[in-house]
């Protein structure tokens, strides 16, 4: 007979996709993007908003509950959320959102002006503002920058307010985008700072109430939880980790609390995500170019090329390249010139922090 689970109330809420009713320390940071987004359901316009921060710190989740809370009381407002990870030109971009609009659109075969036309199409059936999400945005502006301006132009032909939230780790990425695309943008910036230990407690602590049974927890297992996510860089999704896997050995001890001897055992295999996670979104040549520099040491760009194209297929050096220089603004590959070659310069590549991809 299977016993029933001792310590767990409701597992989902450790997960890392889990949407809470209440987030701690971010009241203002939501306030702000609900005031700014909130004139499209009286068919007013915008503020386009864009929210930096380094990973783990609730920039997402922010505008996720924004957007639940959005779409539960206003019936004049579509929230659209798009993770540009997966979504990274503009003709995708569109379809995505004529296909959350409720239309449907071939992706393959259409051109971008047709997937244009169906949007504007279903924007005028719906009457309502549209609030996009463009997450991770970096990935977008370095692959299609068009794709904003092809956003930000739909306002010329529908009369429903569109708003734009973007998001992304890295402050810089629209400094060297067109003139055209940047003035149009007019983006409200707001910055997320990291959290305190204090606070990351605070947001475990929340967590946790709902996670597990009272009484659960030893005394000092989420304050170690806590100070191993602030020491490992303040990504929350780390604290979380650190709660689930105490949590895995409590069962498999039969322990009816978790404690901290358990999060002592866990803490030096628990360590930053993000990379993981990006990793994990990798496709294609990419994909292809992190496997094999996960079996090489610094390697030259010539070799890589050489490499690459026995082990995957043909490639040119110069789209090699690019895909190598994209992994490289992303933080996931190094790039070093060889300061002992004397005739011509060499270029080494490698992966940065190896052991996260295994
Ligand atoms: N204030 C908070 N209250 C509750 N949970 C939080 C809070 N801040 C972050 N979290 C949780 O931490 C995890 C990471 O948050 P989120 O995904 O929003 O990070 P992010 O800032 O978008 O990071 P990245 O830049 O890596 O995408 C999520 O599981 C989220 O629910
Ligand atoms: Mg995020």
């Amino acid at each position: 007979m299977l016993e029933e689970p001792r310590i767990f109330k409701d597992e989902q809420v450790l997960n890392p996709e889990y949407l809470p009713e209440f987030l701690p320390h971010r009241e203002h940071q939501i306030e702000r993007i609900a005031k700014n987004l909130f004139p499209a359901s009286r068919g007013r316009p915008v503020q386009n908003m864009f929210i930096i921060g380094p990973p783990g710190i609730g920039k997402t989740v922010s505008v996720r509950f924004v957007f639940r809370q959005f779409e539960e009381f206003s019936e004049r407002i579509k929230t659209i959320y798009i993770n540009t990870w997966n979504y990274n030109t503009s003709v995708a971009v569109l379809a995505k959102i004529v296909l959350d609009l409720g239309l449907f659109v071939q992706r393959r075969g259409l051109s971008k002006d047709e997937i244009m036309e169906r949007l504007i199409e279903a924007l005028k059936k719906c009457n309502k503002g549209l609030i996009i999400c463009l997450d991770e945005v970096d990935q977008l502006v370095k692959k299609d920058e068009n794709a904003l301006y092809d956003l930000l132009r739909l306002n010329q032909y529908v009369d429903n307010p569109i708003g734009l939230v973007m998001i992304s780790n890295y402050p810089d990425i629209f400094v060297n985008i067109e003139p055209r695309i940047k003035s149009s943008l007019n983006i409200e910036e707001l910055e997320f700072k990291p959290y305190t230990i204090q606070e990351m407690k605070d947001i475990l602590t929340e967590r946790c109430k709902y996670a597990f049974r009272p009484g659960s927890l030893e005394e000092g297992v989420i304050l170690l939880c806590a100070n191993h996510a602030i020491n490992k860089g303040g990504d929350v999704r780390i604290g979380l980790e650190c709660l689930r896997k105490a949590a895995k050995i409590c069962e498999e001890e039969n322990s009816d609390k978790i404690k901290t001897e358990y999060v002592k055992r866990i803490l030096k295999e628990t360590g930053p995500v993000k990379l993981k996670i990006m990793h994990g979104q990798l496709g294609g040549v990419e994909k292809n170019i992190v496997e094999l520099l996960s079996k090489e040491e610094p390697i030259t760009s010539t070799d890589l090329h050489e490499k690459y194209v026995k082990i995957f297929g043909d490639i040119s050096q110069f789209a090699l390249t690019k895909h190598v220089k994209h992994l490289e603004d992303i933080g996931i590959v190094r790039v070093k010139e060889s300061r002992r070659e004397t005739r011509g310069r060499k270029w080494f590549i490698s992966l940065i922090k190896r052991k996260v991809f295994k």
